[in-house]
């Protein structure tokens, strides 16, 4: 079975604007701090051995948010990507980003895309931001790109099956998704990783984003500890093998 450490950890990290209202601070404020959870779970992630670290910092729909409100977060991107390179090089962090990244400022995509190009040879940890994302865009995008091969000949649609849409999606290349984190006490999913979540277990906490920090996620991470992941099997199946029975990645 599977080890008690997840590979792969997302987190849908929620609650900076209520974080900040409760402070009678502007809204960029819980995001500000917000950007320091970031930073203590990324070196957290990283000393616990986990693989794979998924972060929901910016969805297809938070376009539509107050256009000084999106202006603050891409400063803050921005900020992050700059004052975080030297930490990610040193630690061997593989800095990977997922959804619609022709969408972003260059203030963002420049030290987006200098920093994923610098890191690629990296083993330490893959760090993937979702920017830009939305779980139905990514599997329309993929769907897409598979329509594509087929009318140019390439590919039979006989071979498209769950491994080749896995494949397929930006995420393929990473370890499945075992757990995912969800901050601020609201249960949702919210368009994030909608075809990786298949076997995901799922981890809801009332902590606000910026106040989930090292304790918390060991918290999370004990939650995962102690439950029984199925695939679909019997305990008493489970019971009977020692291999990971995951029937798929992704
Ligand atoms: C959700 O809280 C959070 C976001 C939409 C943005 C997440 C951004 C950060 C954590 C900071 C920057 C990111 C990085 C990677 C440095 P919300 O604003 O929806 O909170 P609310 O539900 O309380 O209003």
């Amino acid at each position: 079975m599977a080890t008690s450490l997840p590979r792969h950890v997302g987190i849908i990290m929620d609650g900076n604007g209520r974080w900040a209202q409760l402070r009678r601070q502007p809204r960029i404020e819980g995001h500000r701090v917000g950007a320091q959870s970031v930073r203590d779970i990324t070196r957290a992630a990283r000393q616990l051995g986990i693989e794979a670290l998924t972060l929901y910092a910016f969805s297809s729909q938070n376009w539509s948010r107050p256009v000084d409100e999106v202006a603050a977060l891409m400063e803050l991107l921005r900020d992050y990507l700059v004052d975080e390179r030297p930490e990610i090089m040193d630690n061997q962090i593989r800095l990977f980003a997922i959804g619609d990244l022709e969408r972003l400022p260059a203030l963002v995509r420049d030290p987006l895309d200098a920093l994923c190009r610098d890191s690629a040879h990296h083993r330490g940890m893959t760090l993937t931001l979702a920017l830009s994302y939305g779980g139905r865009e990514s599997l329309a995008r993929a769907a897409r790109s598979l329509a594509v091969q087929v009318a140019a000949g390439t590919l039979d649609p006989r071979a498209i099956d769950v491994e080749a849409l896995g494949r397929a999606l930006p995420t393929g290349e990473l370890p499945p998704l075992d757990l995912l984190i969800r901050t601020s006490g609201e249960q949702r999913i919210s368009n994030f990783m909608l075809w990786e979540l298949a076997y995901a277990e799922l981890v809801f906490v009332d902590v606000l984003w910026p106040d989930f920090r090292r304790a918390e996620l060991d918290r999370c991470l004990e939650a995962y500890a102690a439950r029984e992941r199925r695939f679909g099997l019997t305990s008493s199946q489970l019971a009977d093998t020692d291999s990971d029975v995951e029937p798929t990645s992704g």
